[in-house]
């Protein structure tokens, strides 16, 4: 462990402390340590070769077949990426969450979460931007 000294702003100080404790952090160092970590993820992310991990959900009427058909067409016929699990929740009635774990390169992760998020009849699509934990310690 390293120990350094910041200098900034008291106001900008008691913003971060006040958010780091509705947050839970326990301490400083703590807030600080994960603002990094999501700084280098971010940064994976936002070159289009470095390789991510992303999640994304889907959630959908089954009831519309020509829906369900594309979904399944475009996750086989998929490229440049690896699907490492998919999860199927039946919500309710009418409606299910699909959650899709993939791995690739950014610029693959991002184009597959797209087209599978823009697959006529999907209710809501997320994806969140996570990692593989190489790098980040
Ligand atoms: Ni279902």
């Amino acid at each position: 462990m390293i120990r350094f000294g910041v200098s900034l702003e008291e106001k900008l100080l008691k913003k971060f402390d006040g958010i780091s404790r509705q947050k839970k952090y326990q301490n400083r160092s703590e807030a600080i340590r994960d603002l990094i970590r999501d700084m280098l993820v971010k940064s994976e992310w936002a070159n289009p070769r470095g390789e991510v991990t992303g999640v994304i959900s889907l959630v959908y009427d089954h009831h519309k077949r020509e829906l369900v058909n594309n979904l399944t067409k475009i996750q086989h016929h998929h490229s440049g990426i690896a699907i490492i699990a998919s999860q199927h929740v039946h919500l309710n009635h009418r409606n299910c969450l699909e959650v899709i774990v993939v791995k690739g390169d950014a610029v693959n992760v991002t184009g597959f979460a797209a087209k599978v998020r823009a697959t006529k009849g999907i209710k809501h699509g997320g994806l969140v931007m996570t990692t593989t934990g190489g790098g980040i310690e």
